[in-house]
């Protein structure tokens, strides 16, 4: 099969075109793919329209694939597709005076309070609304590359908490079951991780699950966080992805963050699958 990569934003995100993901792709190619995903963080594939065990097999190029977390989003038949719905909120009463939370609604990184968080995750648009929903993504590599060397210096040689749901969340979590929350790990993180098959280094953030950082007091965690957030999901470093009917988008956790938007009109649907892949402890 003969393809294209073309770049989609200066930092972040490319678009193959030409490749057919319900064929089985080649080493040559699936190699290919694996380094374009590691250094640009995200990848497009437009006209898919993936059944799950298409959109399984085809997210199987990149590695083994993970359990989802939270099974009551997963799908019957295929319980290792989860799926993203506007019709789940992750907090369908919210108490009175606060909206309801979408799942994703601010910048992150996939499970990071696991050991070996997911090493990608990836979506395939089965529903989309006329309008909003679009999926936001920053290049935490280029981030860190743009700070002062002293900056990152200092910043290598930290360590943060990473939680189920921080005390400074900005968003209210899925509600777990009883044997999913005794499932959930707590652990530290490098706050910059080296990425394992390119070495290139980024920022690590979640303010969602950060619950501080090792050897600071929680006011100076809290500050250096919220600074490192704003300056990582500055515009400069965004790929901002509209969806299309039959769209896979596939990213890596340790290149990018990424943000759902709450925007999509309440008598509209947004409905897509997801898959995780297998991550590494991370250094
Ligand atoms: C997510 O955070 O995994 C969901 C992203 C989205 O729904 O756009």
């Amino acid at each position: 099969m003969s393809y294209e990569i073309r770049p989609l934003h200066t930092y972040t995100g490319s678009e193959v075109v030409g490749l057919d993901l319900s064929k089985a792709l080649d080493r040559e190619t699936r190699d290919r793919l694996d380094r374009e995903l590691a250094e640009r963080g995200v990848l497009v594939f437009r006209d898919q329209h993936l059944g799950p065990p298409d959109f399984i097999r085809a997210i199987e190029n990149f590695g083994e694939l993970m359990e989802q977390q939270v099974k009551k989003f997963s799908l019957p038949d295929h319980p290792i597709v989860g799926y993203i719905s506007s019709r789940d909120l992750a907090d369908p009463q919210p108490a009175a005076g606060s909206k309801a939370s979408v799942r994703g609604e601010n910048y992150h990184t996939d499970h990071s309070n696991f050991l070996a968080p997911p090493k990608a995750t990836a979506l395939c648009a089965v529903d989309l609304p006329a309008s909003g929903g679009d999926t936001q993504f920053v290049n935490v590599q280029a981030a860190y590359a743009d700070l002062p060397a002293e900056m990152r210096e200092k910043l290598d040689a930290l360590r943060s908490r990473h939680v189920f749901q921080s005390s400074r969340s900005p968003r209210k979590f899925v509600a777990l079951s009883d044997e999913e929350r005794k499932a959930i790990p707590e652990t530290e993180q490098p706050l910059v991780v080296s990425h394992p098959l390119t070495g290139r280094k980024g920022l690590y953030l979640n303010t969602g699950r950060m619950e501080g950082i090792v050897g600071l007091p929680d006011a100076e965690a809290a500050s250096l966080i919220d600074g490192l957030m704003s300056h990582a999901t500055s515009e400069k470093y965004e790929y901002r992805h509209r969806w299309r009917p039959g769209d896979v988008v596939i990213w890596d956790n340790r290149t990018v963050m990424h943000k759902a938007n709450a925007d999509v009109p309440p008598d509209q649907y947004r409905y897509l699958y997801r898959l995780m892949v297998k991550g590494q402890p991370l250094t």
